[in-house]
């Protein structure tokens, strides 16, 4: 992770987080850890929990606590009651500053300790999901302190949404089922930032990708790529692979398993796990067996077998690892650079969602191309000259 690197030992010449508690939420992963030592050579008072019960990789949680003195809430298979109280021991933590992926941690201390809200800095969201639950809470009147949706920079979604969850999506899935992808029907659910590079990558594999949306923009795109569009009702006896990507709710539900082939494989990659409607297809079901680890065979009362992966949970960090090193090098960049930004500007922010300067999005892709030993053009004099100005057309 070359940029963060470059970060982290300015940070630790600098320490512009010097004495601030702070709060990271975050997969528990190894490129999450690189993150933490950058907060920590800037001086910050760390601690991490897990944004999800299943992503926590649990040596990466131990060598942090006991090689960079971090103190880490999180093991690989908590229950959601852990991982609350995970969240509520961090906020005893009394944050200056939360670093957020799904913003269960600002919303905990929104609804139950409102105390602490006069200390905040701001906070920083990672994922799309967070941030519409920050716009949610904005239009309440809830949120009184800044954030900086780290998602919208471009160094963040255009590359970690798109080739990071396109990737680790499927690498999720033959881990879990060591299936081959060429020649299956694959239905992505949501033709987002998320959804676009994961039907990529599945018809990159051979896969005959069908695309389920709601926005008819999304559903042009996904036509002139040329993907098939259709409703998840009609998609759903046709598909053996479904993956949801939508950040909404029981978007795959009974009356779609009730159509599915037997067989169907079905797993989500979006934040939460409600966007399967696994109650509903528990209610349906006889029998759960477990087949192999993250894969269950829900046997209907036909006889039908739907198979489920990761527990709905998103399958990329549950049964493989998360986005490659090398994207989550930007989209933590944007990170540990969301962090000194909050704290330059503390007190100046508005209480509302900001992005961060277009300058900084740019030099973190500088600093990348760098990296990558890739190098581009500069405009020509004349071109700046032409490119601001109206009087020469035709
Ligand atoms: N697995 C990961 O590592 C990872 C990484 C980044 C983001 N995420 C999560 O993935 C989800 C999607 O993120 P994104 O950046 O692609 O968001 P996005 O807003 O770009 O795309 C979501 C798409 O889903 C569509 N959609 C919503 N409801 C739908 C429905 N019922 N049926 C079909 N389509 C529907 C929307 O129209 C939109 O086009 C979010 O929950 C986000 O937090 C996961």
């Amino acid at each position: 992770m070359p940029v963060l690197q470059m970060i982290r030992q300015r940070f630790q010449q600098e320490r512009p987080l010097a004495g601030l508690r702070l709060v990271a939420c975050a997969h528990v992963t190894t490129e999450t850890a690189n993150l933490a030592r950058a907060l920590s050579a800037g001086g910050a008072e760390a601690v991490l929990i897990a944004s999800n019960p299943l992503s926590t990789q649990d040596d990466v949680a131990a060598a942090l606590v006991k090689h960079y003195g971090v103190s880490v809430f999180a093991i690989k298979g908590e229950s959601v009651e852990t991982y609350s109280q995970h969240v509520r021991i961090a906020l005893d933590h009394k944050p200056q500053l939360i670093i957020d992926d799904g913003s269960d941690v600002v919303a905990t201390m929104i609804s139950e300790r409102p105390e602490l809200i006069a200390d905040i800095i701001g906070t920083t969201e990672e994922t799309t999901t967070g941030i519409t639950r920050l716009k949610a809470m904005l239009r309440d009147g809830k949120l009184t302190f800044p954030a900086i949706a780290v998602n919208d920079a471009q160094t963040k979604h255009f590359f970690d949404n798109r080739y990071g969850t396109g990737q680790s999506t499927l690498d999720g899935v033959i881990r879990a089922t060591n299936i081959l992808l060429a020649g299956k029907t694959v239905v992505v659910v949501g033709y987002g930032w998320c959804g676009k590079g994961v039907a990529m990558r599945a018809r990159g594999m051979g896969s005959n990708v069908i695309v389920t949306e709601i926005n008819p923009i999304k559903a042009l795109e996904a036509t002139m790529d040329g993907f098939r569009v259709m409703p998840i009702q009609q998609a759903a006896p046709l598909g053996e692979i479904f993956i949801t990507v939508t950040g909404s709710r029981h978007v795959i539900d009974g009356q779609h398993f009730e159509k599915m082939k037997d067989g169907a494989i079905v797993c989500n990659s979006g934040h939460f796990d409600l966007e399967l409607n696994l109650v509903a297809l528990k209610e349906m079901s006889t029998d759960i067996k477990t087949v192999r680890p993250w894969v269950e065979e829900y046997k209907l009362r036909d006889g039908r077998g739907i198979i489920v992966l990761g527990e709905g949970r998103l399958i990329n960090l549950a049964a493989a690892e998360g986005h490659p090193a090398s994207v989550m090098d930007m989209s933590f960049a944007n990170q540990a650079l969301s962090v000194e930004y909050l704290v330059k500007n503390k007190g100046k922010l508005e209480a509302q969602i900001h992005l961060l300067p277009e300058e900084v999005d740019t030099e973190i892709a500088h600093l990348k191309l760098t990296a990558m030993k890739v190098s581009i053009d500069d405009p020509t004099p004349e071109q700046i000259e032409y490119m601001n100005s109206w009087q020469s057309g035709t």
